[in-house]
């Protein structure tokens, strides 16, 4: 009988339970006994039904191995997406690796922002441009949602470039999708209907104050937003006028307290009808601006 770490395959179901909340509380998780549960059942392939039918069956192998291996790694700050590789994220399952960002349930504003503004266009042949594509979370929902949009996605991470391509594939969206190399607009051809980014945006020197989950296992060039974490707007945000069609649309996803100065450049560059949207904990997440017709 393989034991590690104080778990065993004759243990049952609800003492790894017990032991897993035991051991995360002391590790300072925020919810241990939730990250018990969601742990669990990726260890076991169990649904949680699982655990309230039968608490007592014994979690047998290669579960009480697996288990081990993943409360060390989560008991050291990994978060449970980058440890089983996958994300949930509008209703996608995303693959996710230590290369890019972990979706945030937050950027799903910025998505339900894009449908409302697109609105009846929705079946239309739309020309979507993803700034800082990382996994492709935001390029996957759209398309997704746009069954006639195409699609083009830019990372200067060969690493990030390579999920995206993986994501795009598995979400059935290749034939409508370009994932490329580059740094923001540069090589970009327009125009496009919609230009979507969720770039970097924590300043630089707010980074070693952030959760290990996030500082520790998000990349940096997915975080770091400069001094005043502007950095990648005045880069974006001037480029995108020329290269969308009259009366498209540039929204992007903004850190607390940004919204502002985002607005602000972006009237300052001749974008009209500027917004800003409120995400569920009504901190302003989105900014939008329009090209004049
Ligand atoms: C906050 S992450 C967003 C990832 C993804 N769009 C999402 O919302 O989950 C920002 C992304 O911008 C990329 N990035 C940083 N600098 C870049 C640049 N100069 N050109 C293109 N992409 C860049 C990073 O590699 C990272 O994937």
């Amino acid at each position: 009988m393989i034991e590690r770490s104080g778990v065993s395959a004759a243990m049952s179901r609800a003492e790894a339970l017990a032991w897993l909340a035991e051991t995360f509380d002391r590790a300072g998780l925020e919810e241990p006994g939730r990250e018990a549960r969601l742990a669990l059942c990726e260890a076991g392939g169990l649904r949680a039904s699982a655990l309230i039918a039968s608490p007592e069956a014994a979690l047998g192998e290669p579960a009480a191995s697996r288990l081990a291996d993943l409360a060390a790694r989560r008991a050291a700050g990994e978060p449970l997406s980058k440890i089983a590789g996958r994300r949930e994220f509008w209703g996608l399952t995303l693959i996710v690796s230590p290369d890019v960002l972990d979706p945030r349930p937050e950027t799903e504003t910025l998505i339900e922002t894009a449908l409302k503004l697109i609105g009846a266009r929705r079946r239309a042949r739309l020309r979507i441009l993803d700034l800082g594509v990382g996994s492709g979370a935001i390029l996957c929902a759209l398309l997704t949602e746009c069954p006639a949009a195409l699609g083009l996605g830019v990372d200067a991470s060969p690493a990030a470039v390579a999920i995206a391509s993986r994501n795009v594939e598995a979400c059935g969206l290749a034939a409508r999708a370009e994932i490329r190399l580059g740094s923001w607009t540069q090589g970009v051809e327009g125009p496009f209907d919609l230009i979507v980014s969720n770039p970097p945006y924590i300043r630089s020197a707010d980074i070693e104050a952030l959760q290990r989950e996030v500082r520790d296992f998000d990349p940096r060039l997915a975080l770091d937003g400069g001094a005043d974490g502007l950095d990648a707007y005045r880069a974006i945000l001037p480029a995108s006028v020329g290269l969308l069609a009259p009366g498209g649309r540039l929204i992007v996803e903004v850190g607390a307290g940004q919204g502002g100065d985002v607005l602000g450049l972006a009237a300052r560059l001749g974008f009209v009808h500027g917004e800003t949207r409120r995400d569920l904990a009504g901190i302003e997440r989105v900014v939008i601006g329009e090209r004049p017709a």
